[in-house]
């Protein structure tokens, strides 16, 4: 499908899918999770975060002045829907500190697989600020194009959403229901099984952040 679409960004680093393939095995400790999630998250922040704009500043280095370009990392906001998208933050922030962090609280019914809003929170100044939609699976999709709707209600400047993995089923269903919103993730895996989990994927992101399996 999706790697000749522009708005599918598949992050093919070898450090990305070196540490990726280390996650996805069930021999992996909680702890090896946790921290090979974070490293893939500041490598996955440097690729998310490959256009952002610069500004001038004066500088004065120890030999002379000269005009440098910085990023204004405040007007970025990371929106983490809960609770997996937790997993992601620490490395995203890593690279970029001054980012504001929203959350959105979305469980999946399990009948349905549709989301269920029980928690929004985002920063203030929505409108002047870039968003950066993070969660670990892309799978129905569900959550996240709940997620960037009422993310979408508050005019941020641009939407973008970061995940470590998703399938074609998870793809197709964010690009229909916002196709202005590019997606960054790191494998595309085969398939949906009827419940809603990637095959062949890891499991469940969030029990293996958190370790409640
Ligand atoms: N959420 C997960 O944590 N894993 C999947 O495979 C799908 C959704």
């Amino acid at each position: 499908m999706t790697k000749s679409d522009p708005m599918v960004h598949l992050i093919e680093h070898p450090l990305v899918q070196h540490k990726l393939t280390l996650m996805r095995q069930k021999s992996a400790s909680t702890t090896s999770f946790r921290t090979l999630l974070n490293e893939l998250a500041m490598l996955m922040a440097y690729e998310v975060t490959r256009d952002m704009p610069l500004q001038d500043i004066e500088i004065e280095t120890p030999l002379e002045k000269m005009t440098g370009r910085v990023i204004d990392g405040k007007k970025l906001a990371l929106a983490s829907i809960l609770r997996a998208g937790t997993g992601l933050l620490d490395g995203f922030l890593a690279v970029v500190p001054g980012a504001r962090v929203g959350h959105i609280g979305l469980y999946r019914d399990p009948a349905t697989l549709q989301a269920v809003e029980y928690y929004f929170k985002m920063p203030k100044d929505m409108p002047s600020r870039d968003v950066i939609v993070v969660d670990p699976m892309l799978a129905t999709g569900h959550s996240a194009i709940a997620a960037i709707a009422r993310i979408k209600a508050l005019q941020p400047r641009s939407i973008k959403f970061a995940c470590l993995l998703t399938c074609p089923e998870g793809v197709a269903a964010l690009r229909a229901a916002h196709p202005d919103v590019a997606i960054f993730t790191a494998a595309i895996d085969r398939q949906l099984n009827s419940h809603g989990y990637i095959l062949p994927g890891l499991g469940d992101a969030g029990d293996r952040i958190f370790g409640t399996q």
